[in-house]
């Protein structure tokens, strides 16, 4: 391979990676700065963004140097976890694995205009913002792989290809509003070539839901559009209220390509999650009754239980559960995106018999999800 330097330059959100071969960048990515939550727990992640080879130095390499210096990067300034939204078949080689599906929900628009909310609907304005942070935040705090937004957090609203012929642009924001205006619900949509969709959706209870269906259903009307697409997480409770409405639901699992991640450094991920194991013991009302030693091809890590239903890491002392289990299927458990249970046949899998209920406990599936606002 030609000689190549790697630099890194801070961009405030983001890292920008680039190789350059003499004073020519001939490849790079970007990492973009978040937290994002594990079950609760706000944890830093570094999100690939923007992989690229110039077309004349293409398939030699270029672009996995880019990756496993990246990540090697990532590693070093302390990020447990990366996330990416990538083309098919590429990024496994560098440890990634699909952690969110790609779900829904379609609804006549007709249909969704009978429903009968107790709030009015308007645009959202810049003020509004700070109070559907804070809707988001509690719609979302349970919520794997959702970001974590901060108080100066200033939508862009994202949005997924919408099909042919359209333009790929930001949305818009619509809020729901009780008699003293506190914002009680939001979304975020785009109507374009009589199709609307809608790239999220967060309110504080049924009423709010009502109320935003209504609006968003009218909006649809407004559009020439006979559906709305709905891109939200199976679970979602705004999803869940509109079955009365009649609505398909959907869900595509890709099978290596997507919305994909990968632990960074195992040692500080399970550190980080060691008072979620903790918390999901006790509601369970178990405990770790002896250590638990999870063998990965990026390291080793043993949860040790502590005096007061804590879990630590610490060492096995011989007398540990041991798990084999490689990085990218840990990752997915993680996420929640599997179940213990479905991994167990994968190559390079081993579970003590005796310790998959524990596992189930410690790492239950779940429907992680990034709203399309957060993506990068
Ligand atoms: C995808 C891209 C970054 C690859 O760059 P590159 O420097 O040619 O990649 P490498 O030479 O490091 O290839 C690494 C491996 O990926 C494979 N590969 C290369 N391009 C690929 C592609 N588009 N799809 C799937 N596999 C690919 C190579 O065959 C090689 O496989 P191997 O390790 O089994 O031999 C480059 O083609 C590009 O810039 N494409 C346009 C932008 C793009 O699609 N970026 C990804 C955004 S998610």
């Amino acid at each position: 391979m030609a000689e190549l330097a790697t630099q890194i330059e801070d961009r405030g959100n983001r890292w920008q990676l680039g190789l350059y071969s003499g004073n020519a960048c001939v490849s790079g990515l970007g990492i973009v700065k978040k937290r994002i939550r594990v079950g609760g727990v706000s944890l830093r992640m570094g999100g690939i963004a923007g992989l690229w080879t110039h077309s004349d130095h293409r398939l030699r390499g270029f672009a996995s140097r880019a990756m496993c210096d990246g990540i090697d990067f990532m590693r070093a300034k302390g990020y447990p976890l990366s996330v990416l939204f990538g083309i098919g078949d590429f990024y496994h080689r560098y440890g990634f694995s699909v952690v969110f599906a790609s779900s829904g929900m379609d609804i006549a628009s007709s249909d969704l205009r009978r429903a009968r909310g107790p709030y009015a609907a308007r645009p959202m304005h810049r003020a509004d913002v700070p109070a559907a942070v804070r809707l988001y935040s509690r719609y979302n705090a349970d919520r794997t792989g959702s970001a974590v937004r901060g108080r100066s957090w200033a939508p862009t609203w994202r949005m997924p290809r919408m099909g042919e012929g359209t333009l790929r642009r930001q949305g818009r924001g619509l809020v729901v509003v009780s008699a003293s205006g506190r914002v009680v619900g939001y979304a975020a949509f785009d109507a374009q070539a009589g199709c609307l969709h809608v790239s999220e959706v967060a309110g504080r209870n049924q009423g709010a839901y009502a109320s935003l269906a209504a609006a968003i259903g009218r909006r649809a009307r407004r559009a020439g559009a006979e559906n709305v697409r709905f891109h939200l997480p199976r679970g979602d409770p705004f999803g869940d209220f509109c079955a009365q409405f009649g609505s398909q639901r959907f869900a595509a699992y890709p099978r290596n390509s997507g919305s994909m991640g990968r632990i960074v450094d195992l040692d500080r991920l399970l550190l980080q999650l060691c008072p979620l194991f903790a918390h999901r013991l006790a509601s369970a009302g178990c405990s770790l009754s002896r250590p638990l030693t999870l063998h990965t091809d990026i390291g080793s890590c043993t949860l040790v239980p502590v005096r007061g239903a804590r879990i630590d890491l610490g060492s096995s002392g011989g007398r540990a559960w041991t798990v084999e289990i490689p990085q990218m299927v840990l990752t997915q458990l993680v996420f929640g995106y599997r179940a213990v249970r479905d991994v167990s046949l994968d190559s390079g899998v081993r579970i003590p018999r005796s310790a998959r209920g524990l596992l189930d406990v410690l790492l239950p599936c779940s429907h992680p999800y990034m709203w399309w606002a957060d993506r990068f």
